[in-house]
């Protein structure tokens, strides 16, 4: 099981501060969300502030989670920067074949993302050659938004031609995450509830207790 801390959660303004004490807490996972204010109503962060992070935290496995109408913009820039997982979004029925490859000339895992109300059932032949699927649990675009358990549901007929791990994104925090890791989640991703915590490495520990304890 993996826990990657969604930096959009944290303090814009010393993003060193916010990122640092996790890192030496031994969470190297950490996700990006790019957003480009058309596929999504709001606008994050780009190449730019990525190339700070990884300049400064050069050991850092990266997770762009790219919710953008044209990824391709950007998709190998972000791969020459370092980044180590990146996941696009089902709904701009991606060209699978060029990301995949990209992916591969950088040795990269590429994710498939669906938001909730995105059904997988036309999607399987895509998802074959991913390495990873993210569900969204909350429409994406903002932190901080309420987990909807239904989404858990395609973990079942994922589960028959998908063995690769499944991330969950949206609305984690010590509650929900049990309920995700019990439905066959394999990665999880916070935000709030790590970012906002008063003490966010003691939160992201005890997010990845909830969740080993919810299938031990
Ligand atoms: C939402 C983003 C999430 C966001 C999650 O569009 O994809 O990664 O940071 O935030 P929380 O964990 O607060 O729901
Ligand atoms: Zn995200």
């Amino acid at each position: 099981m993996r826990l990657f801390p969604s930096l959009l959660s944290a303090d814009f303004s010393s993003l060193e501060k916010s990122i640092s004490p996790l890192e030496k807490a031994g969470f190297k996972d950490m996700h990006l969300d790019i957003m480009d204010g058309h596929f999504v109503p709001n606008i994050s962060y780009g190449p730019p502030v990525v190339e700070s992070i990884v300049k400064r935290f050069p050991d850092l496995n990266l997770d762009a989670h790219l919710m953008m109408d044209n990824p391709r913009l950007l998709f190998e820039k972000f791969l020459q920067l370092g980044v180590k997982l990146i996941s696009i979004h089902a709904e701009i029925e991606p060209d699978i074949n060029w990301f995949q490859e990209c992916c591969r000339n950088y040795n990269a895992s590429l994710g498939l993302v669906f938001n909730p109300d995105t059904s997988i059932t036309d999607y399987a032949n895509k998802i074959r050659k991913v390495d990873y699927v993210l569900l969204m649990s909350v429409q994406p675009g903002f932190g901080g938004q309420t987990f909807q358990p239904d989404v858990l549901e395609k973990i079942s007929t994922l589960r028959s031609y998908f063995q690769g791990p499944v991330q969950i994104d949206g609305g984690i925090n010590a509650e929900t995450i049990k309920i995700a890791a019990g439905a066959g989640v394999d990665w999880f991703v916070a935000g709030s509830a790590v970012f906002g915590a008063e003490d966010p490495v003691a939160a992201a520990k005890s997010l990845l207790k909830e969740a080993e304890a919810a299938v031990s």
